[in-house]
């Protein structure tokens, strides 16, 4: 069963995303509450390290007064994708993990697939860890054994498929990806159609330059 797959027509620039995140990171590190308690919905209570998403709508409104729009290699990128996805800028996100930060595996809530852009470390940092999906006969499931883990490319952006069960078990170092949700405004976007949109040539913009707002 595939889990991921590495988007090799496009690439993404690096470089770029860090410079924008290191423009926000003081103003981040110093409001999002890391090393606390107060921790993301869904994590151990007692986990003493977290991982946070950093949205486009607080950046603008409650930290910085500007949000993903002013990175241009960000526009561009949500350029890229179909117009068919209905994307916006608030579909990104940097997700910031703290050194030592476990994220224990789970099935995403509120999107089916989304697309990893990692910016930091270099190197890409730890991989992604995705395990066996038990489903039982009255519907439950369960999270199972290790099947898989994916080091992220740092040239080209990864589709990842989050109905799988996956988790990340970070380093010492910081680890920041941008994450792009697709169809949170679409619905019923998985990982399967976003393949077949990918044979179909339905994926990435075609023809004219689209105004994404
Ligand atoms: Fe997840």
């Amino acid at each position: 069963m595939e889990n991921y797959l590495t988007l090799t027509d496009i690439k993404y620039d690096q470089n770029a995303l860090n410079d924008f995140w290191e423009l926000i990171k003081p103003k981040v590190l110093e409001s999002y509450n890391f090393q606390s308690d107060a921790i993301q919905n869904g994590i151990d209570k007692t986990e003493k390290w977290n991982g946070r998403r950093i949205t486009n709508s607080e950046l603008i409104d409650k930290y910085l007064g500007f949000g993903y729009n002013q990175c241009s290699e960000i526009k561009r990128l949500l350029g890229l994708f179909n117009k068919d996805f209905q994307l916006i800028i608030d579909d990104f996100c940097f997700v910031v993990y703290e050194p030592g930060f476990e994220f224990s595996p789970h099935i995403d809530e509120g999107r089916k697939v989304y697309v990893a852009f990692p910016v930091t470390p270099s190197d890409g940092g730890v991989p992604i860890n995705f395990y066996e999906k038990i489903v039982h006969e009255d519907g439950g499931i369960q999270c199972g054994q290790l099947v898989e883990t994916y080091n992220y490319s740092t040239i080209h952006p990864t589709l990842v498929d989050v109905t799988k069960f996956h988790g990340v078990k970070n380093d010492n170092n910081w680890r920041v990806y941008l994450q792009l949700d697709m169809g949170c405004d679409v619905e019923n976007i998985t990982f399967e159609d976003c393949k077949k949109r990918l044979k179909e040539d339905k994926f990435y913009y075609k023809g004219e330059i689209y105004e994404y707002t």
